[in-house]
């Protein structure tokens, strides 16, 4: 079924009738896909389920052309990202391409199943604006973290969940609860890799997210265990290029501090919620989901 969702996504892109376009839409990386997962399992059985998931996956992949020219990445997925690759206006504009022919197809799908997703794509866009503000000076502000990750990545999986079930006719509730919860714990585990792995693993620069300015739930927790002198040492590594030396001293302060222990309990937390609240749906592989997303390596 994913195999259909790529062939979808290809078309959709063809539809414009562009050999650049389509060109430059076989560069960009086609990631875990797993929105479009989610959507396949919730509604599986519907005709229109592989065009919402390829509709979806078409946001989400504009969205990373977008968030890779406003962070300035070079890599995306282990590969030089379109930015690096072709500059930030060609990025921009095959996101904005990629973006509005998603839209024009979600046009043509039930308008709760539109709404719910054109909603979400106005909250990830808030949420993408919160992240780089907040990223202009270090704060320690767990509830705004919390509702930027929220935005910037829960809402557009938590909208795949409801529209999913919202296509098949199901009570949308459980699903939004689950794709919210999972979408938190996606982005927190995003966080402690970013710390715990390796730049290779990644496919990203790792250590990145505090040289880039973003104070995420590890450093959040680390900043409230720190002595005073410590406290005054991370704030002097906000937004700089680490050296080995500091790079090992951020390590290991993650690990004496128990930031990074108390991070990963509050993703599993997040992940049993999301368990929880589909419980009672019948839905079959969705747990599994939520298993493989918290274990992930990258
Ligand atoms: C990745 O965050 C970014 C997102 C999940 C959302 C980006 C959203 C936008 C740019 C606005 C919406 C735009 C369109 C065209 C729909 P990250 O930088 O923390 O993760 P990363 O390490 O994978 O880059
Ligand atoms: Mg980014």
């Amino acid at each position: 079924m994913l195999e259909l969702v790529e062939k979808t996504m290809r078309e959709i892109v063809a539809s414009l009738d562009d050999a650049r376009v389509c060109s430059l839409y076989e560069g960009v990386p086609s990631g875990k896909r797993l929105r479009a997962k989610l959507i396949l399992k919730i509604a599986s059985t519907h005709p229109d389920a592989v065009k919402l998931a390829a509709i979806v996956e078409l946001i989400h992949a504009a969205s990373l052309l977008h968030d890779d020219v406003i962070d300035d990445a070079l890599t995306r997925r282990g590969v030089d990202s379109i930015n690096a690759r072709f500059g930030n206006k060609t990025a921009i504009m095959l996101g904005d391409i990629l973006y509005s022919k998603g839209f024009f197809e979600l046009c043509a799908l039930p308008s709760s199943v539109a709404q719910t997703i054109s909603n979400a794509v106005a909250l990830l866009s808030l949420g993408e604006l919160q992240d780089v503000e907040l990223a202009q000076r270090f704060h320690h502000d767990k509830a705004t973290y919390d509702q930027m990750i929220y935005n910037k990545t829960a809402s557009l999986i938590e909208a795949s969940a409801k529209a999913a079930a919202q296509l098949v006719g199901k009570p949308w509730e459980p699903f939004a609860t689950y794709g919210r919860n999972l979408g938190l714990a996606f982005q927190i585990v995003d966080d402690i890799l970013d710390i715990t792995q390796d730049s290779q693993t990644l496919g990203k620069p790792a250590l990145n997210d505090f040289a880039e300015g973003k104070t995420t739930l590890p450093y959040l927790y680390m900043y409230e265990a720190l002595n005073t002198e410590d406290k005054a040492m991370l704030l002097s590594l906000f937004g700089v290029v680490l050296s080995p030396s500091q790079a090992a001293w951020i390590h290991e302060k993650m690990h004496t501090s128990g930031a990074l222990s108390r991070s990963i309990a509050h993703a599993k937390r997040l992940g049993k919620e999301a368990l929880d609240a589909i419980g009672e749906t019948g839905v079959e592989g969705l747990d599994k989901v939520v298993i493989q997303m918290i274990e992930r390596e990258f």
